[in-house]
């Protein structure tokens, strides 16, 4: 949430900080600002309610110039959307951008409102430097003291970034609870919240660990742990090139996110495969076979998309493997007495490896007595990564749309050869593993072909974009399905989408279906069909508008229009069953012209509880 650029270099670096925090909009785009300091030793600071390029708008014809500098892109928390609250916040000669939330603001703020700080703005994030200006006049120390010193008095998560006029040749970061990376550069370095914002500078990068605080300078970077002991963290060379974080031909990110997945989804498939012939997980090892041979129970926690793909594996971890399985959203499971099953073992599922909720649950979850954990995240340097026992990545590549799609479907395929593998290992055969990779080595070509259908779908959406609500209806596995569906809609078009299990329809939503109520249902044939035509009749007898996504042929009613779609193992049908869907989400979003990659009030990365 929020996201933080910040450079200190020999060269002007407007041009950088603009296109880098634009990089990171995915994390917040209520407002944005920058501050740098001029060869005058002035801070010029600009601020602008909006997406980045109302910033951009603002700084044009003004011929900045900055050798350090700050930027940020806001995801509101302390704060109505407004300039006063839009970061950069200044305090006399220290400025400082920041990500997180600090619990204990408004005592803090009385406190120095006592001590004679007037207030700009809202935020605690106004608090925070008006308490480092006074730690260093009250003590006369340096700016990194007076920051130590300030971060005892602080409660909550944050990532920071301060620079001060007095002193312009560095810059100070703090990490804790949210993250920062540093870029290293030649007689320059950076900062940023994600590598992806620095990728058009640097390949080398530095993660900060929890408690970090950093002094950065053009030429050297010096590092104390949370005990203010100086460390040395390992230098990473990233892969990942600007490239990838790049449009190319489509219009939207997510557009072009639906259309990787082939690829994605091949690449998760082959990272995982030895010889083509069986499912070798490199980073688990001895402890984990051992655990996977003994476990009787798995609990899953994650958030938004990620949960539903938990909610998909729940369906595999106990038709397939029979073993008991309990999925929970994050926020939920850190917010109850938990009682943990014999012998289970946990499991968190994040895209970015920083939601906030799916880490504290992580947190929790290690003190209790689970077997160990076991993190399934796209992000290789994530927190949850890095604090988890082990970890499996999703290889989707760059994620940027808000909307995940890439990501959900290559979780699902980590999930589907997670369970494939423990079958073996309990079963000490691998016939199951054998077949799970044969239908999943056709998965990604299935997919390509079935992208020829995109007319269709979009001739739907068309029909669907005037709509106030609809209904997404999904039995068994399918269920899940149904749900991520109707989150697509809802997050993209801002439409009222609900899903519900087709049996549950006549318990209370059936009251809803009239000639205006749209009802996707998906019903891939398998042994649940008949009782969902029957569900199918009913909506049909009231007057609901129906599509239905399968490969039977259903000939309930003229009034019923049917998306042929090919036949699929039933096993990997739900991760195919979801393309369709998210085509048919973001060709609804396209008609009504939202802005699809950024839909309001979200963020990609919610590093907030
Ligand atoms: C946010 C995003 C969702 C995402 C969820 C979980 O709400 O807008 O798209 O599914 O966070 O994110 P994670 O990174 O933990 O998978």
């Amino acid at each position: 949430m929020c996201g933080i650029v910040a450079a200190v270099t020999q060269r002007n670096i407007i041009n950088f900080l603009l296109k880098s925090i634009q990089k990171l909009e995915y994390r917040g785009y209520d407002s944005s600002g920058l501050a740098l300091i001029n060869s005058n030793n002035h801070l010029i600071r600009i601020r602008s309610v909006g997406k980045v390029n109302e910033l951009i708008k603002k700084t044009k014809n003004k011929k900045l110039f900055g050798k350090i500098g700050v930027a940020h892109t806001r995801w509101a928390t302390h704060g109505r959307v407004s300039k006063e609250n839009t970061h950069p916040h200044v305090s006399s000669h220290i400025t400082i951008v920041h990500n997180g939330i600090i619990n204990n603001s408004l005592e803090l703020r009385l406190f120095l409102e006592k001590k004679g700080y007037i207030f700009n703005s809202d935020t605690d994030t106004e608090v925070i430097v008006h308490l480092i200006h006074w730690e260093q006049k009250k003590t006369g120390k340096s700016l990194l003291e007076a920051v130590y010193n300030s971060l005892i008095k602080l409660n909550g998560n944050y990532s920071m970034v301060i620079m001060d006029t007095n002193n312009i040749s560095k810059l100070i970061a703090v990490c804790s609870g949210s993250p920062l990376v540093i870029g290293l550069g030649s007689k320059e370095n950076f900062i940023a919240s994600d590598q992806i914002a620095l990728l058009n500078v640097t390949k080398r990068f530095i993660y900060l660990k929890e408690g970090d605080i950093a002094i950065i300078k053009p030429e050297k970077i010096k590092i104390f742990n949370k005990k203010y002991l100086i460390v040395n963290r390992k230098i990473i060379h990233s892969n990942l090139k600007y490239e990838h974080s790049k449009k190319g031909k489509y219009k939207y990110y997510m557009e072009k996110e639906i259309y990787e997945q082939p690829m994605s989804i091949e690449n998760t498939i082959k990272n995982y495969l030895k010889n083509n012939t069986s499912i070798y997980f490199k980073k688990l090892g001895k402890k984990e076979k051992n655990i996977f041979l003994h476990l009787e129970h798995i609990q899953i926690v994650a958030c938004g998309t990620s949960y539903h793909a938990a909610m998909v594996s729940k369906y595999w971890f106990e038709s397939l493997a029979n073993i008991p399985c309990d999925v929970e959203v994050a926020s939920e499971f850190s917010s109850r007495k938990l009682v943990v099953r014999k012998k289970s073992y946990f499991i968190t599922l994040s895209q970015s490896g920083e939601t906030a909720d799916t880490l504290i649950a992580l947190r929790i979850a290690k003190k209790l007595n689970y077997l160990g954990n076991l993190a399934i995240s796209n992000m290789p340097n994530s927190s949850l990564v890095q604090e988890s026992d082990t970890f499996l990545l999703t290889h989707a590549g760059i994620e940027i749309g808000v909307a995940s799609t890439k990501s959900f479907t290559t979780q699902l395929i980590v999930l589907l050869m997670l369970v494939t593998k423990i079958i073996s290992i309990k079963q000490k055969k691998n016939q199951i593993e054998k077949k799970i990779i044969k239908i999943l080595t056709i998965l990604p070509n299935t997919i390509k072909n079935f992208f020829e259908k995109n007319k269709e779908i979009k001739n739907i959406a068309k029909k669907l974009s005037n709509k106030k609500n609809m209904l997404f209806l999904g039995r068994g596995i399918q269920y899940p399905i149904a749900m991520e569906g109707a989150l697509k809609v809802k997050e993209i078009s801002y439409i009222h989408a609900e899903a519900y299990p087709s049996g549950e329809l006549k318990h209370g939503p059936l009251a809803l279906i009239d000639s205006n109520m749209p009802v996707i249902i998906i019903a891939p044939k398998n042994s649940l069909i008949e009782k969902t035509k029957k569900n199918i009749q009913e909506i049909d007898a009231r007057g609901g508008v129906i599509y239905i996504l399968s490969d039977e042929e259903i000939n309930i009613s003229k009034n019923i229009k049917i998306l042929k779609m090919p036949y699929i193992d039933e096993i990997v049908a739900p991760i195919f069953y979801i393309i369709p869907l998210q085509l048919l989400a973001y060709y609804i979003a396209l008609s009504k012209g939202t802005n699809i990659d950024q839909p309001r009030n979200l963020a990609k990365s919610v590093t907030v509880e």
